[in-house]
């Protein structure tokens, strides 16, 4: 029986961010000690956001990044990689320029891809994970109907990267940064399920009221597709690192 996931309650979002940014530092630092790469699944959304001021603020502070590999969770079909929306700006300007990775280490599923190309270009970025050893680290949020990446309720836990269409929580939840809920894409290129419990850890993110009942959700024995976030029941070694808010509801 895998163990279920830990959580971890902070005073803040920027301690449990701290937190965070202090064990990938740890990673990337021993790794490069043994001359080693470190593999990390990264996420958007304004959850990771201070996760990645923190590295910027750690790499300032001498933390390279040279030895490290990204992947992201997921991308938006259609819109463009310059769309200010896309993820592939979201990393770019939150993390990725501010720190010396180098531009070939890092992987964000591609949201121009066409129609005829898209499933030869999900098993590449799955068989590129593969060739670098696998994930060593990856950072999770969750949304408010438990999804994790774009695995939206529903989703099965047997697909590696696969396109998947995005659910109406998902879309309202984007209205707002696309100007209105019109202009939110579709459809997304995501992780499955399958590949983000073929990492070796993973944490997931979650502050403020509005994750508090998920999360009380997520946390509670039982996987359901209907709440993806119990995929991670499964999994062994994940930990759930909250602000008092969102561990409101945990016992
Ligand atoms: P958020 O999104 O960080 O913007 O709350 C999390 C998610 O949908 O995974």
């Amino acid at each position: 029986m895998p163990q279920l996931p830990s959580h971890h309650t902070f005073s803040s979002p920027e301690a449990a961010s701290e937190a965070l940014a202090s064990e990938i530092s740890n990673l990337v630092s021993s790794r490069a000690a043994e001359g080693r790469s470190a593999v990390l699944g990264l996420a958007t959304g304004s959850t990771p956001i201070r996760l990645y001021a923190e590295l910027v603020r750690l790499h300032q502070q001498g933390l390279s990044f040279s030895n490290v590999i990204t992947f992201n969770l997921d991308e938006y079909l259609g819109i463009g990689k310059d769309h200010p929306e896309s993820y592939w700006q979201f990393m770019h300007s939150h993390l990725f320029e501010h720190i010396d990775i180098a531009a070939e280490n890092i992987h964000i599923p591609d949201s121009g891809i066409s129609e005829e190309g898209l499933e030869e270009y999900c098993t590449a970025y799955e068989k590129k994970i593969s060739e670098v050893g696998g994930i060593d680290l990856q950072v999770l949020g969750i949304g408010r109907n438990g999804h994790i990446g774009f695995n939206e309720p529903g989703a099965t836990p047997d697909l590696p990267t696969h396109v998947t269409e995005l659910n109406k929580v998902t879309i309202n939840d984007a209205a707002d940064s696309f100007g209105g809920s019109e202009n939110v894409p579709r459809r997304a290129i995501t992780m499955g399920v399958k590949t983000i419990l073929g990492a070796r850890r993973v944490v997931l993110l979650a502050f403020g009221n509005s994750k508090a009942a998920i999360v009380q959700r997520a946390l509670t024995p039982g996987v359901t597709a209907e709440v993806p976030a119990t995929y991670l029941q499964l999994h062994g070694n994940t930990a759930y690192f909250l602000d008092r808010e969102a561990g409101a509801q945990l016992d």
